[in-house]
């Protein structure tokens, strides 16, 4: 998809579709006034008619509008006083129609719309990211893919222009990355392995001279201690990796350290997983797939930080040699677990990788993951789990959720929940009880994350939707480069 932001009346437009507002009982938005009188109330007099009240997210399609250079003009219902996510709605609903025409542009202008509290850079990168997110297809596996017709949107920006332009082009970097996200989400885990994601880092790498890649193999993770990452892999036949992504451009400021979960597959392992959409567990690998995604956005922003990846990657597989109920390792940090289910695997690699971050010194450490299926219980597909040892950290994330439209929401991280994973046998046991399953995962992680500032985003429930549009969100690469462009200003 291409895209571009220009100033002009929508009269003048030579173009497949220009893309106009309609307020709640027929309220013409300032673009659609234009039009209305230039094409002598061809617009009031067709509403007239009752085809479209101005409810939010409704379309019409109107062919030849008399004196209006498009061919055509696609009215949106934009309700009455848009906020946030009715303005996404309205975004969505206006691409969602082109989708279904033979229109490969159009000029919008919607992004002239008043937003509450929001100016034309936030409208714009909204509407590039949705308009991306809304003509996703994964289809490198079809044999016979359709070709989309949607090829180019123009976003109106009557003023300001310069602001839009920049926003439009910062956009596009961060769409470009939660694709990546997205496209890596979707793979499935016989083509996604831990050695394929490493290939990808090591790519990125390759293609930007500020990231560099390193990845411990088996032997090398051995070498450091990472026992409860190994105890996980070695029922697989899939090696595992650890990957280090390193992006320099902060001088001597202290990293920040992103850790994503990169199960490639998660069968639970000898606490083997119900056969019910067990192929989603090839989603396991989303939080790994987010921080590749982040990566390679900021290097294309260039933002003057230092940032480090660590993707502990794993196969979850059941097998002779897989760790059984009760088996008893040694974490890097020397704390000892006891594996009571093989199927809180995500917490065992997540652990060791926190404890190898101490050695990067951070500012603070931030790690991504599917980790319960408690949190799709708590929070449903729309908010991301976030818990964590730092108030300041946590309300940044917070924030930076608000304004990107990735929301996060916190749950209670106290003293009372870390009883829950006592083990009559080692310092801990990796499962509690049923109750509060998020809050317990984050409890065994925040025993390796001590010395450092820490949160824990549990992206279990938004990292991918279910259903017959099943596929994986991208989620939350937005919230995170927002962290981090925030952390630049
Ligand atoms: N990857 C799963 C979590 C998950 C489940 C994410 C369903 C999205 C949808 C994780 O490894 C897991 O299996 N967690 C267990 C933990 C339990 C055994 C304490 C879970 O949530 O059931
Ligand atoms: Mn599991
Ligand atoms: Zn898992």
């Amino acid at each position: 998809m291409e895209f571009n932001v220009k100033s002009g009346l929508p009269e003048k437009q030579r173009t497949a579709c220009i893309i106009v507002g309609i307020y709640e009982n027929q309220v013409l938005s300032d673009a659609a006034k234009r039009i209305d009188s230039v094409s002598k109330n061809y617009l009031s007099t067709i509403l007239q008619r009752g085809d479209l009240t101005g409810k939010l997210g409704q379309t019409l399609l109107l062919h030849n509008v008399p004196n209006v250079t498009a061919n055509r003009v696609l009215l949106v219902g934009c309700g009455t006083d848009i906020n946030n996510s009715q303005y996404c709605k309205i975004i969505t609903s206006a691409v969602k129609s082109l989708n279904n025409t033979g229109i490969a542009e159009a000029v919008c202008y919607l992004t002239d719309l008043d937003v509450s509290e929001h100016d034309i850079a936030w409208k714009i990168r909204q509407a590039v990211e949705i308009t991306q997110a809304t003509t996703y297809v994964f289809d490198q596996f079809k044999t016979k893919p359709d070709k989309p017709n949607l090829q180019k949107i123009v976003f109106s920006a009557s003023s300001q222009r310069d602001v839009a332009k920049k926003a439009y082009l910062e956009a596009q970097k961060i769409a470009n990355g939660v694709k990546l996200t997205k496209d890596l989400g979707n793979l499935p885990s016989n083509v996604c392995t831990p050695s394929y994601l490493a290939d990808q880092a090591k790519d990125l790498a390759k293609a930007h001279s500020k990231l560099t890649c390193k990845v411990l193999d088996k032997a090398a993770i051995k070498k450091v201690g990472m026992n409860t990452l190994l105890a996980v892999a070695q029922g697989s036949n899939e090696t595992p990796k650890l990957i280090t992504l390193e992006y320099k451009n902060g001088g001597k400021k202290a990293p920040i350290v992103l850790v994503g979960k990169g199960v490639t597959f998660d069968s639970g392992g000898i606490s083997i997983k119900p056969s019910k959409a067990m192929d989603e567990m090839k989603y396991d690998m989303c939080g790994a797939a987010s921080i590749l995604g982040t990566m390679s956005v900021l290097a294309e922003l260039e933002l003057s930080i230092n940032v480090v990846a660590i993707i502990p990657s794993v196969e979850n597989m059941p097998s002779g040699t897989a760790i059984k109920p009760g088996d008893i390792v040694t974490s890097l940090s020397g704390q000892t677990v006891e594996i009571l289910n093989t199927d809180a695997e995500g917490r065992l690699i997540l652990c060791d990788a926190l404890t190898y971050a101490e050695r990067y010194k951070p500012e603070v450490v931030i790690d991504v993951a599917t980790l319960t299926g408690a949190c799709v219980v708590a929070l449903g597909s729309h908010a991301i789990g976030l818990l964590g040892n730092d108030d300041t950290l946590i309300q940044d994330l917070l924030k930076a959720g608000e304004s990107s439209g990735d929301r996060a929401w916190q749950l209670p991280l106290w003293d009372e929940y870390q009883q829950y994973i006592d083990s009559p046998f080692a310092d801990m046991a990796n499962i509690g009880n049923r109750e509060a399953g998020t809050i317990t995962a984050a409890c065994f992680l925040s025993r390796f994350t001590e010395k450092y500032q820490w949160a824990h985003l549990d992206i279990a429930g938004t990292a991918w939707i279910t259903g017959k549009n099943k596929g994986a969100t991208g989620r939350p690469v937005a919230l995170l480069i927002q962290y981090l462009l925030n952390k630049c200003s």
